[in-house]
């Protein structure tokens, strides 16, 4: 295994907090999955705009609000070219993946009968669970989950059985957080438009890892969060085709949203502002158009190569620990491994781990159902980023053996 070019050490020096000790041993970063690190280019297009920059947007007739408004809405055009929407107004900030779900969830609502079915899948993240659970509660409706298989990959072809004249949507991850796989995401939404049905991807854990083209997967809706792409916490988007978003009423109702209002009439604004209520996060988004700028300077395809490279590794050297389990062994993988050891459970371990300075997640990571299908409480989960080495991965391995000694 030979690591594809990439100077990891310099990428590394954008990255102050990695550069630290924890209990007195290098920090070894492995939890990226639940949130990634953020680069001094993030952190200086922040500190810029409170600095110099602030004030509301959309609203004022000032140098300041002009500037704030420009840069926050030059953040959505970075953000419409990331993903290669057709135009801004398909570009809904949020807080994160989780609000751009509960958006879709809410607006759709209103058309939701009882007796329609949602589909999800068995390896969604309960942010993609618990809104259309929620719905159907509400509404009536049915829902329904696409299986998987104990290598944690998605039986894509019981999806066209599962689909009938009630179903009004299929949300599905893009990648699993708990288990890495990325699904085919392209063909799944073509296999949903057959039958007319509209589809969500979850794509929180798919910007950091790989190019996102909403056109070419031809989704209706596409959420993902700042925070899992080095931009900073408290941002995100929804990517709704401009029809869809056009359709669907707004969910949330305050200033921004509105043309007119009395007592009697409300004119909804135009899109993407009849989903953004509210003073949004300004610094937010402009940090999370800064990290875009830093990915694309590193480039996708840099980026996708030297993970694939570090989880290769990562998993051949897991798989050589005795008393070891991987959790999601799937063909097509981002870099996500989780993993049980007999004997131990993971939350011991990944207190034994940080001690030597290995941060991993452990837990159920936010998708119970996955941890119920594979009949474990919940597993130890390393995840990966541009920023992390193998000597990181050899620091985790290390850590374990102590950890077993100690533990088993
Ligand atoms: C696959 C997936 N979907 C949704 C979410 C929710 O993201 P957020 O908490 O940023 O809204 C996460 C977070 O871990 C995730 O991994």
């Amino acid at each position: 295994m030979s690591s594809p070019a990439f100077d990891v050490q310099s990428i590394r020096n954008d990255f102050p907090i990695l550069h630290q000790e924890v209990h007195g041993c290098p920090l070894a970063f492995l939890d990226s999955a639940a949130s990634a690190q953020r680069p001094q280019q993030v952190l200086d297009a922040i500190d810029h705009y409170y600095s110099h920059d602030h004030a509301n947007v959309h609203r004022g007739v000032h140098t300041l609000s002009h500037r704030a408004t420009d840069a926050y809405e030059g953040a959505r055009e970075k953000v419409r070219a990331f993903i290669n929407a057709k135009t801004t107004q398909e570009i809904v900030f949020t807080s994160g993946t989780t609000e751009a779900i509960n958006l879709v969830a809410a607006s759709l609502g209103p058309s939701i009968c009882a007796g329609d079915e949602i589909l999800i899948t068995h390896m969604e993240h309960h942010s993609n669970i618990v809104p259309w659970k929620m719905l159907c509660e509400r509404s009536g409706a049915v829902l329904k989950v696409v299986p998987i298989d104990r290598d944690g990959v998605l039986l894509t072809d019981k999806i066209p059985d599962m689909i009938n004249a009630r179903t009004r949507l299929l949300a599905v991850t893009h990648v699993s957080n708990a288990l890495g796989t990325v699904n085919p995401v392209k063909s799944i939404v073509a296999t949903a438009h057959t039958a007319g049905v509209p589809v969500l991807l979850d794509g929180a854990q798919a910007t950091l890892h790989a190019a996102v083209d909403v056109q070419e997967l031809d989704c209706d809706f596409y959420a993902f969060s700042g925070h899992k792409m080095c931009g900073p916490t408290g941002i995100g988007v929804l990517y709704g085709r401009e029809a869809w978003l056009e359709r669907l009423p707004p969910w949330q109702g305050g200033g921004e949203m509105i043309l007119s209002v009395t007592f009697t009439d409300t004119v909804y604004n135009k899109l993407p502002y009849k989903f953004e209520a509210g003073t949004p996060n300004i610094a937010g988004a402009i940090g999370l158009g800064a990290a875009i700028d830093y990915l694309l300077h590193i480039g996708r395809g840099n980026i996708a190569a030297y993970e694939k490279y570090l989880l290769d590794y990562l998993t051949d050297r897991l798989a050589q620990i005795e008393g070891l389990r991987l959790i999601g062994t799937a063909p097509d993988k981002a870099g996500v491994q989780s993993f049980v050891i007999d004997g131990i459970h993971p939350h011991d371990l990944g207190t034994v781990l940080d001690h030597k300075g290995v941060a991993i997640r452990t837990g159920h990571h936010c998708a119970m159902p996955v941890m119920d299908f594979f009949g474990v409480p919940g597993t130890a989960r390393a995840s990966l980023a541009f920023y992390n080495t193998t000597a990181e991965i050899d620091q985790l391995i290390d850590a374990l053996a102590v950890a077993r000694e100690m533990l088993a």
